[in-house]
């Protein structure tokens, strides 16, 4: 009798652990919806915007690992990898796939969270007019429980569950996935600075969010819990501490577990430092914590770093928005300085002055970084400008929108494919991401055409993106371009909701012809680090690079070093 009530009284805790949800479930329309224009007297908020802030989160759930709740909605999921954590006896069930494949990474998702929290801390009310909220509390909380897993005692935290090259040499479903599936922790010896400073500042931005510690008005009311939002700033800041003080020092932590490297290796942990102590300060509202992320600043010389990207790997592009923001919150520190700063970024990247270059159809390219996922860097830079655009004068205000939403437009349709790159939105969009769950296929030497179709639709997937002469062939093996990632996602998220609240006129896509995809698809073949058919040099061997992580460090230098090869034999031929 007892035990019945205790469980009782248990599940009924687990169950109100979410906002509930909507009834019926929030689930993506088909592709066809995306043409219809909304109804011009009822567009605030804009149905369009809000189907794909919809669909946006709703990749996520797709995206799931573990035992999957009942309230899945995506039905060709299964529960899956339900052993992880056992080799080190630990439960790591749960959390996210990363990306077409089946790891299960730390280091890029606390940036996911980290920047889909700050979003929702500027816009977050378009998630609430949107009907969206309770997703993205589950969405959240999906990926934040298990970081709390993976945070297994005050100064460990695991940053990986499988392994690259297994994984990588898998193609198939959820209910095959290859085991043992090993588990790598960054520990007090052994530590991994950056992966410590990352997922703190994931959860002192998503604690914020939680107590409704807004920037501005505009966060989602009803997500406020303070219960949560406690729990997740005492993980932020044991692992600040251990990040500071870890007895082995500060170092990657690649460092320590070299079996991150391949996928996802760091190039710096200076920077993951300092926007944890900025995001501790903002959700402790300590000023000494402000004072020492300025003090990281200088003794880094950050400001040097602001012409590269912002993504998963580099955050120092990121930093001076948010020392504005906090500042310009708190009244602590000189917000003029920092509103310099941030305007120094963001006028160089409209400027061209930042290391990028716009493509033929107007996409911001930064080589190197956007070769294996175009789009990502690119929408990263819109969604600082449009972030930032509230603390500007009217004149800058309209040059940050109006730039991002070029950047956004391009991505949504408006480019030379007449393809917008989120799947499941338009007919237009593409067929074939780059998915082990969504392809259906078990054959990895068939990876294009078995099955000839994708077996299901991957609704809310932003891909890689096309290549630097706009150009995107839709071909599943070609990871550069058609690879879905949690991180892919996370800028468009915020862009969305900004849109949702501002925004009266559809999405771009909702203008474009049905079947103007085809008019537009390129000819020959990709010539990337995935597929070199359309490089049409002599004496390169084909490299079946299939399917390593996305879009990152080593991977970028593999690219490096072919693009390297080809110039070379190109030049002495
Ligand atoms: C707040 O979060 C806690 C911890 O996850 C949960 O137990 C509780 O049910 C939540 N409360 C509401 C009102 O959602
Ligand atoms: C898409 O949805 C519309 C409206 O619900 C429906 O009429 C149409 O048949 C659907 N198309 C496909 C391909 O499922
Ligand atoms: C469009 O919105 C107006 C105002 O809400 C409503 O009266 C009208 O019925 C709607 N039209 C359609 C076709 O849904
Ligand atoms: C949100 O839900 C309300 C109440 O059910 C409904 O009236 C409104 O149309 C919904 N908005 C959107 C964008 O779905
Ligand atoms: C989930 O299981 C069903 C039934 O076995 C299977 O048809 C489906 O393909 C599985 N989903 C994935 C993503 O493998
Ligand atoms: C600390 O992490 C290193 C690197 O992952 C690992 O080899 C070592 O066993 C860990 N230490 C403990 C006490 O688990
Ligand atoms: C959250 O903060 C906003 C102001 O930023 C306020 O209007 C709202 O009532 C707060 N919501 C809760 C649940 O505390
Ligand atoms: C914050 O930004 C707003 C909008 O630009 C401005 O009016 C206000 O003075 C700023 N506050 C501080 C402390 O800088
Ligand atoms: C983006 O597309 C929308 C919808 O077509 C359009 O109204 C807007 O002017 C475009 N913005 C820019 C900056 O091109």
């Amino acid at each position: 009798m007892i035990r019945a009530l205790s469980f009782c009284i248990l599940l009924s805790s687990y169950t109100a652990a979410q906002l509930s949800l909507p009834d019926p479930p929030f689930l993506p329309p088909n592709a066809s919806a995306g043409t219809v224009p909304s109804n011009s007297s009822a567009r605030s908020p804009n149905a369009q915007w809000s189907t794909l802030l919809g669909d946006l989160l709703y990749f996520y759930d797709a995206q799931r690992s573990g035992d999957l709740p009942d309230t899945n909605r995506v039905d060709w999921r299964n529960d899956s990898a339900l052993d992880d954590g056992d080799d080190v006896e630990i439960d790591l069930t749960g959390g996210y796939y990363d990306a077409g494949d089946y790891i299960k990474a730390s280091f890029p998702l606390s940036f996911s969270l980290m920047s889909i929290c700050w979003g929702a801390l500027d816009f977050g009310r378009g998630y609430e007019l949107a009907n969206q909220t309770a997703y993205l509390d589950g969405m959240l909380r999906w990926g934040l429980d298990w970081l709390i897993k993976a945070h297994a005692s005050d100064d460990t935290l695991y940053v990986l569950v499988g392994d690259a090259d297994t994984d990588n040499a898998y193609w198939g479903g959820d209910e095959n996935i290859p085991t043992p599936r090993l588990s790598y922790q960054v520990n007090a010896s052994h530590p991994g600075t950056d992966a410590f400073a990352g997922a703190s500042a994931a959860f002192s931005a998503c604690s914020s969010l939680y107590a409704n510690r807004t920037f501005g008005s505009t966060g989602p009311l009803s997500l406020h819990n303070s219960t949560y939002s406690k729990t997740l700033l005492s993980h932020a800041t044991q692992l600040y501490d251990v990040a500071v003080h870890a007895s082995g020092g500060q170092q990657v932590y690649q460092e320590s577990v070299p079996e991150v490297a391949d996928a996802y290796g760091s190039s710096s942990y200076e920077d993951e430092l300092t926007i944890a102590a900025l995001f501790l300060s903002w959700a402790k509202d300590d000023d000494s914590l402000f004072d020492e992320a300025e003090d990281y600043y200088d003794e880094f010389s950050l400001s040097d770093d602001l012409r590269g990207v912002f993504n998963w790997d580099s955050k120092a592009a990121g930093l001076p928005i948010l020392f504005a923001q906090v500042s310009n919150a708190t009244g602590h520190g000189d917000a003029t300085y920092w509103q310099g700063q941030a305007e120094n970024l963001l006028d160089g990247i409209i400027d061209n002055d930042n290391g990028a270059t716009l493509t033929g159809g107007g996409l911001l390219y930064y080589d190197g970084d956007s070769d294996s996922c175009s789009l990502n860097p690119a929408l990263n830079a819109a969604m600082l400008l449009t972030k930032y655009a509230p603390l500007t004068s009217d004149d800058q205000r309209q040059k940050y929108t109006e730039y991002s939403d070029k950047q956004l437009n391009y991505t949504l349709g408006d480019n030379p494919m007449s393809v917008p790159y989120v799947i499941g939105i338009n007919p237009n969009a593409p067929q074939n991401p780059h998915s082990a769950l969504a392809s259906g296929g078990t054959d990895i030497g068939r990876i294009d055409d078995s099955p000839e179709k994708e077996a299901y639709i991957l609704y809310g997937a932003l891909v890689g993106g096309p290549d630097k002469s706009d150009k995107f062939f839709d071909v599943r093996r070609d990871w550069p371009q058609t690879e879905v990632a949690l991180d892919y996602n996370a800028p468009l998220l915020t862009l969305a909701a900004y849109h949702v609240l501002t925004d009266e006129d559809d999405p771009f896509y909702v203008t474009l012809e049905e079947g103007a995809a085809n008019a537009h698809r390129p000819k020959g073949a990709p010539c990337d680090a995935a597929i070199d058919d359309g490089c049409n040099l002599p004496g390169m061997s084909r490299r079946g690079i299939i399917a390593m992580a996305v879009c990152v460090g080593v991977t970028g230098l593999v690219v490096l070093a072919l693009f390297a090869t080809w110039f070379y034999l190109a030049w002495t031929r």
